[in-house]
């Protein structure tokens, strides 16, 4: 029998020192705050996102922080530009060690049998191709790099359950969890770790075309009480991509305040 001694990380404040970190979707919410505590955490950071002018907003801001940020503009429904993203993670920073696959939409909220058929395809090209091209471009970059990589895929607790009116974002999330057992299974043995995590409904401009009771209705579906903080998501990848995490792999993790527990 073997075991592999891990280290105690005992300063969490330089635990990705020298890593590069590729994080897309990273404008606002969730994806915002997972860049800021891997900045915090002593990692490059490389805001990507569709919206241009928020990426390189939200790169200035975390280099006012004392972050190492650098942004670039992504649409993750094209193979090419998730290319040239990771090309400028390599470009900019000489390599790249960790990706979170963050990048999403909503889409209308619509039953199947009167669903938008280019909402569908948008949605889905989005949510779940987007992360297929992304970690089709991260992997052998991180490969490459021979650091001990680590992936993690932002699902939904819509990975694991189903929701009224969305079945494209529920179809896309719970393909991004298949991906993720695919690539944890083919990766785990070079040592990269690939994971996702399945927040229940965290308080992000995703959510900001809702009602006033559409809200107070969703705040009902957590035990907790109360919506999530794109902060307390970011907890759990950070995690994930850490070396506190060395075993964990192919896995989906809940952050949903006991949504899916009732
Ligand atoms: N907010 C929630 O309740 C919630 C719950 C579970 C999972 N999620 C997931 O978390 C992730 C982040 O969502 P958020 O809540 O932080 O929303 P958000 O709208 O604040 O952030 C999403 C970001 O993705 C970017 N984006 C959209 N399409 C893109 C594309 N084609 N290419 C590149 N970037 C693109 C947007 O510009 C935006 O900055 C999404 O995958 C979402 O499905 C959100």
């Amino acid at each position: 029998m073997s075991t592999t001694p891990v280290a105690p990380v005992t300063d969490y404040a330089a635990e990705f020192a020298g890593k590069t970190a590729l994080v897309t979707g990273s404008a606002s919410g969730i994806g915002l705050a997972t860049a800021r505590r891997l900045g915090r955490g002593g990692a490059n950071v490389v805001i990507a996102d569709f919206n241009e002018q928020g990426a390189k907003e939200a790169a200035e801001t975390l280099v006012s922080e004392g972050i190492k940020a650098a942004a670039v503009a992504l649409d993750v429904t094209k193979p090419a530009s998730v290319e040239a993203a990771v090309q400028f993670a390599v470009d900019t920073f000489g390599g790249l060690d960790l990706a979170v696959n963050n990048a999403g939409i909503g889409g209308p909220s619509t039953p199947t049998g009167a669903y938008d058929i280019d909402a569908y395809d948008r949605v889905i090209r989005t949510n779940l191709d987007g992360v297929f091209y992304s970690m089709r471009y991260e992997l052998p970059v991180i490969e490459a790099a021979a650091t001990g990589g680590a992936i993690v895929n932002v699902a939904s607790i819509l990975g694991s359950v189903g929701f009224a009116g969305s079945p494209a974002y529920v179809a896309a999330k719970h393909g991004v969890v298949g991906l993720t057992k695919t690539a944890a299974a083919e990766y785990s043995a070079k040592g990269i770790r690939v994971n996702a995590v399945g927040p229940g409904f965290i308080d992000t401009p995703l959510l900001k075309e809702m009602d006033k009771a559409a809200y107070d209705g969703l705040v009902s579906l957590h035990p907790a009480g109360r919506l999530g903080q794109s902060e307390e998501v970011a907890e759990l990848i950070v995690f994930l991509l850490s070396d506190r995490a060395s075993f964990i792999a192919g896995s989906y993790h809940l952050v949903d305040g006991a949504y899916t527990a009732v």
